[in-house]
Order: structure tokens, then sequence, then C-alpha cells
């Protein structure tokens, strides 16, 4: 009886788990984190790994679906900083999603 709980319990987490993110994993499944690292060329010249400076956010081992949204958010023009959009505006959602898997694979520290 109680593996049959544990069972049920396990595979309803699952279903949970996976009900609540396949949209974000969808969007993940063409990402490349050496192509990302490829395209990240162009913005460690102002995103310096590790720290932040200044105006410029470290963006290094965090999250892969917020560095994402935030993309998203600079290419709507909902969230506000000229130079973002600009960066942003070129990107497509492949790039996108290999970009932000690539700076969530580093260290902050
Ligand atoms: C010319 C400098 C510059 C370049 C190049 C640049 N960024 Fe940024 N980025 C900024 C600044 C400044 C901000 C802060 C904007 C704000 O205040 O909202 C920012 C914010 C961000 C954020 C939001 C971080 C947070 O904590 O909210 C992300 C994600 C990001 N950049 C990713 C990138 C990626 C990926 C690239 C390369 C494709 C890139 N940036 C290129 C200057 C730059």
């Amino acid at each position: 009886m109680a593996r049959i709980l544990i069972t049920f319990a396990a595979s309803a987490f699952i279903m949970m788990g996976s009900i609540e993110y396949s949209h974000a994993d969808d969007f993940f499944k063409n990402a490349d984190i050496a192509y990302g690292e490829y395209l990240a060329g162009e913005c460690v010249t102002c995103h310096r790994s590790g720290s932040s400076e200044g105006s410029i956010p470290n963006i290094a081992g965090v999250n892969a679906k917020i560095i994402a949204s935030a993309l998203h958010a600079f290419q709507t023009k909902e969230r506000e900083n000229k130079v973002m959009q600009l960066v942003a505006e070129r990107l497509d959602n492949e790039q996108i999603a290999s970009l932000a898997v690539y700076f969530a694979s580093l260290t902050s520290d």
C-alpha cells in the first residue's frame, strides 16, 4: 500500500512539473551552449564575467529562464534600455535560448 502511494505521489509530482515547465522546456529545446558562447562575444564587452559594473548587471550564473525573459522584454520594448533593445532585436529565439543557457552555465563569482 505504501509503495502504491509513493508511486502515485511521484508520478503526480512529475506530471505537475511537466505541465508547469513544458512551455519553457520547449523554448530551450534548440539551445546550444557552444553557439551561445560564440554569440556571447558581443555581450561580454559590457557584461564582464562575474561582477556588475556600474549600470551593467552581472548575468553570469543567472537562471536561463530569467535571462531569456529579460531579452524578450527588451525585444518587445516592454523593458526600457536603448542599448539592450538594439542588441535584443537582432536575436532570434534560438540565439536567445543559446545565450541564456550559456550565461546560466557560468559561475557568478
Ligand atoms: C553596450 C553594452 C551592452 C551590450 C553589448 C550588451 N548588454 Fe546586456 N545590458 C546592458 C545594460 C546597461 C543593461 C541594464 C539595462 C537596464 O538597466 O535595464 C543590460 C541588461 C541585460 C540583461 C538583464 C539583466 C538583469 O539583471 O536584468 C540581460 C539578460 C542582458 N543584458 C543580456 C545581454 C546579452 C545576452 C548580450 C549579448 C547578446 C548583451 N546583454 C549585450 C549593456 C549591454
